[in-house]
């Protein structure tokens, strides 16, 4: 048998666009360059120390190597919905809307899964976080575009981009089944108001189309602005669940902890399937989890104060390099328009110019959907020090070419 077989579902899952430029990231780094790398959103903070310590003290003990619960211990579930309560003054019930999964990514797609079958169609911007489109691919339905506004001021970017989602379900037939955001988005940064979900809630609610909304930047947001959840629209739980994580806010992304909260009929359907998949999350991860979510407010804050100070020297030193680019209002990452003397290039080629002159890598926008052409993302893991490296880089890179 050939050793390439690939099955069906799996033909549909094509390499990640990304992957060309991590080849030659790879490469260059075995050749013993220093890149300093912007490419993946893979946080590089520490948890707060009270929470290791926690994973640890759990851990020594002799009953908790046993299978835990797939829906998440109880405590941990009152935990979350208490955290949602304090934040963002939504109320959920701990046992029928909210339920643990292993990261946000996990749960939206295993969501996908429960819910959607071949025929079924999905709603999904372009610029996307990738698993957005692929989860409902995986789950064998279809995927339909909505392009996601860039240029703009914000008010006229999310009338535009509800626009866009009125059009996209009425040229559609069958009727769509689902429509996945993301709010603060990964990876334009673009942000929504209030209104905004209060206005797809209600369209959602007319045509009874489901809403999955990932918040996974959540508690990433600078200067001011606090991005509401959009189970503060009254009544967003008859048709929508939202997708929180550690991942980010607490520095916890290889911990995978994520929740799926609201809607009870996709959590009671999700849990199902889980029940079926997995037998729960370590238990010390699990009660380390509760302390976070529980504990001071203020680690959270800690970390989302360096990502915004990284972002302040990475807009600053790229602006006076001569790159216009503006610093987002949340998430950890920015989104530069390509500058013009390269747009021609495209931005993978881009990308790879930039690591190879520059010896700084970034995600080219092509990687996250048709309609980040043009664009590149640098998500901000590496320190201080590094960033101002990379910015002489660049400066030298743009010398360097400028008038070729
Ligand atoms: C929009 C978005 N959703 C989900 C995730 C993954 O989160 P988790 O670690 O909770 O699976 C990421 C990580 O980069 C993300 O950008």
């Amino acid at each position: 048998m050939s050793d390439f077989i690939e099955f069906p579902r799996i033909k549909r899952l094509p390499n990640y666009v990304f992957a060309v430029v991590n080849e030659l990231k790879a490469k260059l780094r075995k050749e013993g360059r220093d890149i300093i790398d912007f490419g993946m959103g893979n946080p590089d903070l520490k948890p707060a120390s009270h929470i290791i310590e926690k994973l640890c003290e759990v851990a020594r003990k002799k009953h908790t190597h046993r299978y835990s619960m797939s829906e998440g211990i109880p405590r941990l579930r009152k935990a979350i919905t208490n955290f949602y309560k304090e934040r963002f003054g939504v109320e959920l019930d701990p046992d029928k809307e909210a339920i643990l999964t292993i990261g946000s990514k996990e749960g939206l797609s295993h969501l996908m899964l429960a819910m959607l079958s071949p025929g079924d169609i999905a709603l999904v911007p372009s610029p996307r976080y990738p698993i957005h489109y692929y989860a409902p691919v995986i789950a064998g339905a279809s995927v339909l575009t909505v392009p996601l506004p860039i240029e703009g001021s914000d008010s006229e970017k999310q009338e535009q981009f509800l626009r866009n989602i009125y059009e996209t379900y009425e040229d559609s037939y069958p009727e769509p089944k689902v429509l996945i955001l993301n709010f603060p988005n990964n990876p334009t940064t673009m942000t929504v108001d209030l209104e905004f979900f209060k206005e797809i809630v209600k369209f959602a609610k007319k045509k009874n189309l489901w809403i999955i909304h990932d918040f996974a930047y959540a508690d990433l947001c600078f200067d001011g602005y606090k991005a509401p959840s959009i189970l503060q629209v009254e009544g967003a739980k008859d048709i929508a669940v939202e997708t929180y994580s550690l991942t980010k806010g607490f520095s916890m992304a290889g911990w995978r902890v994520g929740f799926v909260l609201g809607n009870p009929i996709l959590i009671h359907n999700l849990r199902r399937l889980k029940s079926y998949l997995d037998y729960g999350m370590f238990t010390p991860i699990q009660v380390a989890s509760i302390i976070a979510l529980e504990g001071d407010y203020s680690v959270v804050e800690k970390a989302k104060d360096t990502y915004s100070e990284r972002l302040d020297i990475l807009v600053n030193g790229l602006n006076r390099a001569g790159w216009k680019v503006e610093k987002p209002k949340a998430t950890m990452f920015l989104w530069a328009k390509i500058p013009e003397q390269f747009q021609k290039l495209g931005s993978i080629e881009f990308s790879k110019l930039l690591l190879t002159e520059a010896e700084v890598a970034v995600a080219p926008g092509v990687g996250f959907g048709e309609h980040g052409e043009g664009y590149v993302r640098f998500a901000v893991v590496e320190n201080k020090k590094r960033i101002r490296q990379a910015i002489r880089n660049i400066k030298k890179f743009f010398k360097k070419y400028s008038g070729k």
